[in-house]
């Protein structure tokens, strides 16, 4: 069975403004996200990823473009019926948008008041959300009395109130330090295992995506313009963008030292340096060691970098090969043959 979408956004385009002011924010962009999937989105500042996601809801209405939620045409609806829908989906912001002037309990309740539950359905309903998120002993704190990893859980537990089926997180883990981040993160990976919930992210960090996303999506100008299994997001990226996210989060560039030496074109007597990433079972000591066995040459390892991500195993290494032009090219030829993703930096011509 197809899984079931449970996010369509199809050829949505947002402009802001009009005339000369116009600001493109989305363009034609199409997403679907499939039940109990954690999907990230992720872009440099300004790409549009608050725009994206505040139209899921219909915070911003797409200028053109539909927009289905749980099989629902949120762009088809009248107000009141909209207004039910949006039950269906709980957002969480990076500033946590809590009511500093109501206790943690209160906090979470207030969407059930608005939906005009009795005092003891709601009673009923927060204080297992409290539980679930750690926060049973802070009902009767204020939110001036929280940091900020226990904000956001008041804010979680605030949108899950309404027992929605998606969950909204717009940069829920920028304002946090990274262990409180990472303790953030898990309690959403929990919540999606636990209740099934659709999550859809967006973030401008890779950790986010690395730690918990399945597929995620890159947004460059208002435009999708790359979508991938997180793992295959890693290891095979298919624009110059991803790659640029990738190197920034593995920080693995040549020395300055042989960059300063690089040149683009091949002279007698210089030597390929390479970007390897492989991914997978490979690993990269024995491949580097029977490369250099099979195609007789000597390979120096500049920098490298192992991670894991999403049970697979993502290498990322620079290395320069040393040996005659014809047998390099084999190398390169053998190294391709093993499914190893490999860019030619340029050439250094070592004067030894
Ligand atoms: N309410 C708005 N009015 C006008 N322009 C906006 C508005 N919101 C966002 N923009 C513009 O739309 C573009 C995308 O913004 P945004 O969706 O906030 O990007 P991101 O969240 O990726 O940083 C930017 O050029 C931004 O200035
Ligand atoms: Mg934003």
């Amino acid at each position: 069975m197809a899984d079931r979408i449970m996010i369509a956004l199809d050829n949505v385009s947002k402009i802001y403004g009009s005339g000369q002011h116009a600001i493109t924010a989305l363009k034609d962009v199409n997403l679907h996200v499939p039940q109990g999937d954690i999907h990230g989105v992720i872009g440099l500042s300004g790409a549009g990823k608050s725009t994206l996601i505040r139209c899921v809801n219909l915070l911003e209405r797409p200028t053109t473009g539909h927009v289905s939620v749980d099989d629902q045409e949120l762009t088809a609806l009248d107000r009141a019926t909209l207004n039910r829908a949006r039950h269906g989906i709980g957002m969480i912001f990076q500033h946590f948008n809590l009511l500093t002037s109501r206790t943690v309990f209160d906090n979470v309740a207030l969407p059930l008041e608005l939906m005009r539950m009795d005092k003891n359905t709601i009673r009923e309903r927060v204080q297992p959300l409290l539980d679930l998120t750690g926060l049973a002993d802070k009902a009767d704190s204020y939110p001036a009395e929280l940091s900020g990893g226990q904000k956001q859980r008041v804010a979680i537990a605030r949108a899950l109130a309404s027992r929605p089926k998606v969950l909204l997180c717009d940069e829920a883990t920028s304002a946090l330090d990274p262990q409180t981040t990472s303790s953030i993160l898990g309690l959403l990976e929990d919540i999606n295992r636990r209740l099934g919930l659709t999550i859809l992210l967006i973030t401008h960090e890779m950790e986010v995506v690395k730690s918990i996303c399945h597929r995620v999506s890159l947004i460059s100008d208002g435009e999708l313009v790359e979508e991938a299994e997180v793992g295959d997001f890693f290891t095979s990226p298919r624009t110059h963008l991803a790659r640029r996210f990738i190197n920034d989060f593995l920080e693995i560039e040549p020395p300055q030292s042989l960059l300063d030496h690089l040149q683009n074109d091949p002279t007698p007597g210089s030597h390929p340096v390479l970007r390897l990433a492989y991914s997978g079972d490979e690993i990269s000591t024995p491949l580097i060691s029977r490369l250099a066995r099979a195609c007789d040459i000597d390979i120096s390892i500049l920098e490298a970098k192992v991670e894991s991500i999403r049970h697979r195993t993502l290498g990322l290494m620079i290395a320069e090969l040393v040996g005659p032009p014809e047998k390099t090219r084999e190398a390169l030829a053998y190294l391709e043959d093993h499914d190893l993703t490999v860019e030619v930096l340029g050439h250094v011509r070592r004067h030894d």
